[in-house]
């Protein structure tokens, strides 16, 4: 979603700028823009598109200007036009301010600066915002932004220039990330690391209610109340290589084949199979009361929602532990019930899904013990939890997630298998299950050899416009996953469901032209996926199947067929949804879909 990035140093802004708006393209946006502080004035330049049009506007022949601030925008409040864009600045012209959040008292606020003359250009809540601040300013930005801020209810990550103090960037953050990279005489404000991360990995994390100016003189940090906050500097541990497609065509595509070694690392240094055990350092705290816990209650969005799912099997199987899964936006609001002994997980890649966020903090607010399964480090939600564990997978920049989703379930399974050992699991069964995770890199690897073959099942395929994806036991999460990536990046439609709940309504559905994915590996349930794949045949439909190597019975029953490896039943969906992520991919190549920013789609949804 928006992004935001700001400089102020001994260099010129603009290309630092572009750049880092760039690097926050991934994120998904609709409309771009940048304010320079230059000879006593404020010089903005925005468009509704891409930040290639932006370009074209932008005079890069100027003389140098060592402040600015920049910003990608997805539309909430107003259309993604030119207007709509930030930054936004206030009727003297003199201050830009550059928002992501909402600002929910906006309307009230219009209202009060609209009866005292101020003419508004544009429907967004941001200008309000920027309005607001110019009416403070009397010759400090930083109280006028404090000033302004306490008037307003939601949330924000912002950053102010203003022409009057040419050095400086004011920026403060509520419920929206924000960090500052401090560089060799310089800083760049930013809602993502990636923004920095080609200039410095030294970064202080904003927490809720800071606000933080920058300028040649050094950073200072206070609430907004103006009590000053001391500020410890973190190291990013993410490369710039990791964020850039070295030679790949897409990042989607870059990250499915990094899932090996994604998970290699995830994994490294937390399971002894010998000894059968887990180490989490992250969770060492709160050990002893996680072990205890009589109820789990996972909660997500989207594509972590499905990890979840699967997490709620392995939970309940190898931990014993009563577990359900919940959709962060219905758990926030629908008065659950937290007991004692109940634990919430909170599992998100970004760490920044508003909804996921709010779920953590309601969950917290009534007593229970909060834990995140987080990919970004430092991210709202990995600083809000009291424990959690980090997937390690690197950074994911495509917008439909993959390593990320095989990070969070190699985490729920380590975790599940951690409080399983300390609860009834023997020494032998959790070798036995350690051992398996501990081969996963290697046989996702030869999953990944099958590329060409799920390319083949995505060209045999890409006519039609309505797929099924089947699924029963740890495979139905992963049916739902694989829907999930074909929609989203192919605009084709799909639905996930669990295999025999087919027959309650969708095998009306089921023609030549719809075809229908089963994952069909080998397990407990495999004879009653059978039978659901002979319903479909004997209806006409094409069955596409995801089967354990060497199964002749379902090649023989199926269209096409794409095999993976045997592993123990509870880890099969991080084989099996490599796959379905490859046919998804391949199938938005072929229809000419733009695969790393699908339409509507934002990498990080900070907005509820
Ligand atoms: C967005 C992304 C999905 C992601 C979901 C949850 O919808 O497009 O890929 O699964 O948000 O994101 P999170 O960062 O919390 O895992």
């Amino acid at each position: 979603m928006c992004g935001i990035v700001g400089y102020v140093g001994t260099r010129d802004a603009l290309p630092i700028l572009v750049e880092g708006l760039k690097r926050l393209e991934y994120r998904g946006y609709d409309s771009a823009g940048v304010a320079l502080v230059r000879d006593g004035k404020v010089r903005v330049t925005k468009s509704a598109g891409r930040i290639s049009v932006l370009e074209q506007l932008l005079d890069y022949d100027a003389p140098p200007s060592p402040t600015g601030i920049g910003h990608t925008r997805w539309a909430t409040h107003g259309a993604p036009t030119d207007a709509n864009a930030h930054p936004h600045v206030d009727a003297c012209g003199r201050i830009a301010l550059v928002h992501n959040g909402i600002i929910e008292n906006y309307h009230a606020l219009r209202v009060y600066l609209k009866n005292q003359g101020v003419e508004f250009r544009s429907d967004t809540d941001t200008e309000v915002l920027t309005q607001l601040v110019g009416r403070f300013y009397k010759g400090s930005l930083e109280v006028a932004v404090k000033q302004a801020l306490r008037e307003v209810r939601g949330t924000y990550g912002i950053a102010v220039v203003c022409a009057d103090e040419p050095n400086v960037i004011v920026a403060a953050r509520k419920g929206s990330p924000l960090l500052v990279g401090i560089g060799q005489d310089e800083f760049i404000v930013a809602s993502d690391a990636a923004a920095i991360l080609s200039h410095t990995t030294q970064v202080i994390y904003l927490e809720d209610d800071e606000v933080v100016r920058v300028s040649p003189d050094g950073i200072r940090t206070t609430t907004i109340e103006d009590i000053p906050v001391t500020k410890e500097i973190q190291e990013i541990e993410w490369t710039l290589d990791q964020i850039e497609l070295g030679g790949h065509e897409h990042f989607m595509i870059k990250e499915i084949f990094e899932q090996p070694d994604a998970l290699r690392t995830c994994l490294r240094g937390r399971i002894d199979g010998e000894n059968g055990t887990v180490h989490l350092g992250g969770i060492a705290d709160v050990a002893r009361e996680l072990t205890r816990a009589k109820r789990l209650i996972l909660t997500a969005c989207g594509t972590a929602w499905h990890a979840a799912l699967v997490g709620e099997y392995l939970f309940e199987e190898l931990a014993r532990i009563p577990t359900e899964t919940e959709y962060a936006s219905e758990f926030r609001y629908r008065n659950p019930i937290i007991d004692d002994g109940t634990v919430v997980i909170a599992i998100s890649q970004s760490g920044e899904t508003a909804d996921t966020y709010a779920a953590l903090e309601e969950a917290k607010h009534r007593g229970a013990l909060a834990l995140g399964v987080v990919n970004v480090v430092g991210s709202s939600i990995a600083r809000s939890t009291d424990a959690g564990v980090y997937l390690h997978v690197g950074p994911e920049i495509g917008v439909a997630s993959t390593k990320a989703f095989s990070g969070q379930v190699a985490v729920l399974a380590m975790l599940a298998c951690y409080l399983g050992r300390r609860r009834h699991m023997s020494q032998f069964n959790a070798s036995q299950f350690l051992d398996a995770l501990g081969a996963i890199p290697d046989q996702i690897a030869h999953v990944l050899e099958q590329n060409d073959a799920c390319r083949a099942v995505a060209e045999a395929n890409i006519e039609k416009d309505n797929w099924l994806y089947l699924g029963r036991g740890y495979q139905y999460p992963v049916a739902l996953e694989g829907a999930l990536k074909l929609k989203e990046i192919s605009y084709i439609h799909a639905e996930g469901l669990p295999a025999a709940e087919m027959k309650h309504g969708p095998i009306a559905l089921i023609t030549d032209q719809m075809p229908a994915v089963f994952i069909a590996t080998q397990g407990i349930q495999y004879e009653k996926i059978i039978g659901n794949i002979e319903e479909v045949r004997s209806r006409g439909g094409r069955v596409i199947a995801v089967a354990t190597e060497g199964d002749q019975r379902i090649e023989e029953l199926a269209e096409s067929t794409i095999f993976i490896p045997d592993t123990l039943e509870p880890l099969q969906p991080l084989l099996s949804v490599v796959p379905l992520q490859l046919i998804a991919y391949h199938a938005a190549v072929l229809r000419g879909c733009n695969v790393d920013k699908p339409r509507n789609l934002a990498k990080s949804v900070t907005v509820e």
